[in-house]
């Protein structure tokens, strides 16, 4: 089998580039080890940027989006009962988020693949890139006992920060830095109708604790949990009731409980990977950077990297600009070094790390500096929409 572009991973990155591609004319095929049903069962972002918005439009893919999607136009912090707005559009002159799943969005890019009738592989065993560095690159994989090759011109490593891409990329030829926090997030998803229109970022004494939501009647929890938490540990009740000690008075009396539709504890992590190329193949999105969820970035930074291989893509084939190419990590890293950054920041100012300790004495003065003026807050409002993607000439 023969395409232009092998995309590794039908994540939003994946997905998201293979539609955009698409509509330049440019062929792909995704693969992925496990099943549509198995990635839609994964609950994971669900705060989207304006340019992710766009590209989703570009991508065709946007209309449920437009429809369900809720427009935000402030955040509330609390900190220890008191609440701060962060006016995201008066203060960015104008910029706002949309509140929708990254469940929703795989689901709507999925369904756009498929009736586009756009090839792909699904329960695809050991994929493997090969001769990345040289003109004629090829993946390997195995589906229902046979071995499949496709000769391509390009590979996009879409395969999240477990995949098999980077780690097929000889160790001397790239750089990782990597920060674990001690601590992870518990998330809770239930039919409940949310507590608060606006997501309620909240520091208290017994640690960080987010209010978001899919929908007008769909809630999404999370608590901060230490590392070593286990998840049988934590019945329903005693997240609602841990939920309840962590946010204000008033959104404590409000909160609705009932049961969760899911469950999940997922570790924080900043991590980078230099350069996000190998010869002719890319690294997109988790493949090459984590960062912790507290700035709403990693799904974002995913898509900023989409955008960025998706445009250089469309010179190459349509004016030859195989110049281009050598600027995809270079230009990618500009904006993931500002989320990982921004991500790193909120999660030390928002969370605990070793009570009463002088770090945590400074982090609290620090969130306090941010949150007195508008013009400290615009700091933070400016990071949290997203900053512009950079234009590829
Ligand atoms: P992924 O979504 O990870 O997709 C990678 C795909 O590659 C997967 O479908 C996988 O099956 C496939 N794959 C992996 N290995 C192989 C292989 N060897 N062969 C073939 N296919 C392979 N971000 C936020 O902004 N807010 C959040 O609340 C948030 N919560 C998160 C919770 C968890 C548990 C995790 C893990 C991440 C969370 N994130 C969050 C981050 C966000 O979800 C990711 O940044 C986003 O999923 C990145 O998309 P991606 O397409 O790059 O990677
Ligand atoms: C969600 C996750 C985040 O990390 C965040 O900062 C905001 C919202 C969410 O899953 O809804």
């Amino acid at each position: 089998m023969k395409t232009q572009v092998v995309i590794i991973g039908s994540g939003p990155a994946g997905l998201l580039l293979g539609q955009l591609l698409h509509r330049q004319g440019i062929d792909s095929v995704i693969l992925d080890r496990v099943t549509p049903d198995y990635i839609l069962g994964r609950i994971r972002a669900g705060v989207i940027e304006n340019g992710f918005a766009r590209l989703m439009r570009e991508a065709g893919a946007a209309a449920r989006m437009t429809a369900e999607g809720e427009v935000h136009d402030a955040v509330e912090i609390a900190v220890h009962g008191v609440y701060h707005k962060i006016d995201l559009a008066a203060l960015t002159g104008g910029a706002t988020v949309t509140v929708y799943g990254q469940t929703e969005i795989t689901q709507d890019l999925m369904q756009a693949r498929a009736a586009a009738g756009l090839p792909g592989f699904y329960g695809a065993e050991n994929v493997r890139p090969h001769d990345m560095t040289t003109d004629h690159p090829y993946v390997t994989f195995e589906k229902d006992g046979v071995t499949h090759r496709i000769d391509c011109d390009y590979i996009a490593g879409c395969d999240g920060f477990h995949g098999v891409c980077r780690p097929s990329i000889p160790k001397h030829k790239i750089r990782e830095y990597e920060r674990v926090y001690p601590f992870g997030w518990l998330g809770l998803l239930a039919d409940t109708p949310p507590v608060n229109y606006e997501l309620i970022y909240a520091k208290s004494d017994r640690g960080f604790a987010l209010c978001s939501k899919r929908s007008a009647r769909r809630s999404r929890y999370y608590l901060q949990v230490p590392l070593a938490e286990k998840l049988e540990d934590w019945s329903d009740d005693r997240f609602w009731e841990e939920l309840k000690r962590r946010l204000p008075a008033d959104a404590a009396a409000r909160l609705v409980t009932g049961p969760s539709l899911e469950k999940s504890i997922a570790p924080l992590r900043s991590f980078v990977a230099e350069p996000l190329q190998y010869g002719r193949m890319f690294l997109v999105g988790d493949a090459g950077h984590i960062v912790p969820p507290t700035g709403a970035k990693g799904l974002n930074l995913a898509a900023s990297d989409v955008n960025t291989l998706y445009r250089i893509l469309t010179k190459v084939y349509g004016q030859g600009r195989t110049d281009l190419l050598a600027r995809y990590s270079e230009i990618c890293l500009r904006r993931v070094w500002n989320g990982v950054r921004f991500s790193w920041w909120m999660t030390d100012m928002l969370h605990h790390f070793e009570r009463d300790s002088m770090e945590d004495k400074i982090r609290d003065s620090e969130l306090d500096f941010f949150l007195a003026t508008p013009d400290r807050r615009r700091i933070l409002a400016e990071q949290y929409v997203g900053l512009p993607y950079e234009e590829i000439e």
